[in-house]
């Protein structure tokens, strides 16, 4: 009952309610008790829920995730956490990113297969699969998770990703797994559904992703159809040299503990100003998002409304809030 709960109160209160990171694997979980969208009877389970937040007039999304390096851990209250690796002799499960580079003191994982890249393909039939299955739960959004160090995420930053081959090197190879998942989810969802991409800005290390890369990154997304770009940062390598101090960024101290990132009280401050949600709803279907112009300020919430309430008209875009 406790997202049925968010969505009480007047008709419509709460625009959208995302169920948080849900496995599209049993080998892409994070942890043994992660919530997952892979079988039908899953999608029976998650319709229970979709069916209760719809009635009270939100729209229900779910996030779509693959753990990558950062698969196999102890559950979150249990010992090390985030930090704990889980063996498979204690019942954890072989985890795969693009290298075989550990996240902290977490399992190293296997390179992604080169040879006929059965695992990269692999991925995007698992988010194919997690999608329908998101369709078929009464799911009206899907946001593919991108960002947090998960392994999407893994394979857009240079910092987890030292391939030589088309998923590695350059901006665009690598963003080409993230590119063929969001294709893929975009087209196995119904077309008046909406797809959502959560993207990270800043690695806070030098020779990590930088605002640049995300702005190009967002732009590929508009251009294959993704209708808003949900803006996060952080959390693909532990100790994050230039994350400002807490209130620079809007984590918070438990987020940063959870992941097992430090705080470094020396850096600067960031301007939070390049750092926001960026609906790219309707505008940039019809064409890429103009140079120079400003994203708008506007929440997830802003933007289920007019998924909610149909399509907005004109340039697509809702007025600042
Ligand atoms: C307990 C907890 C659970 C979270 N679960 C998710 C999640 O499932 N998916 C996600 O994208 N972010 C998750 N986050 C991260 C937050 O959505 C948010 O990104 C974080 O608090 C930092 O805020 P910022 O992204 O605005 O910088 C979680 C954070 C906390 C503290």
């Amino acid at each position: 009952m406790h997202y049925g709960a968010r969505a009480v109160g007047a008709v419509g209160a709460v625009g959208l309610i995302t169920v948080e990171a849900s496995a599209v694997g049993p080998l892409h979980r994070t942890t043994s008790a992660d919530l997952g969208i892979w079988n039908e009877e899953q999608a029976a389970a998650h319709r229970r829920l979709t069916s209760c937040i719809r009635e009270r007039g939100t729209v229900p999304g779910i996030q779509l995730q693959a753990a990558g390096r950062k698969g196999s851990h102890q559950l979150p209250w249990v010992g090390a956490g985030q930090n704990g690796p889980v063996s498979a002799a204690d019942g954890g499960w072989p985890t795969f990113g693009p290298s075989a580079v550990p996240f902290g003191d977490l399992n190293v994982p296997r390179e992604a297969d080169h040879a006929d890249h059965a695992d990269i393909d692999e991925i995007v039939e698992a988010f194919t699969r997690a999608t329908r299955m998101a369709h078929l739960a009464g799911y009206q959004v899907v946001e593919i998770q991108a960002a947090h160090g998960y392994l999407l995420h893994e394979f857009l930053s240079p910092l987890s990703n030292h391939r030589t081959d088309e998923y590695g090197g350059s901006p665009h190879n690598r963003m080409r797994l993230a590119l063929r998942v969001a294709r893929a989810v975009r087209a196995a969802f119904p077309a008046d559904k909406a797809v959502f991409v959560r993207i990270t800005t800043t690695d806070w290390v030098e020779g990590g992703i930088s605002v640049d890369e995300a702005v190009m990154f967002a732009k590929e997304l508009a251009a294959v159809g993704i209708d808003l770009i949900d803006v996060t940062s952080g959390l693909v390598v532990r100790d994050e040299a230039a994350r400002p101090p807490r209130g620079g960024t809007g984590s918070t101290s438990s987020s940063r503990r959870r992941s097992g990132t430090r705080r470094d009280s020396r850096s600067p401050r960031s301007d939070r100003s390049t750092i926001c949600r960026w609906p790219v709803t309707r505008s940039v279907r019809s064409g890429p998002v103009p140079p120079g112009r400003q994203p708008a300020r506007r929440s997830t919430q802003h933007a289920a409304r007019s998924f909610s309430h149909g399509p907005v008209r004109g340039s697509g875009r809702v007025g600042r809030r």
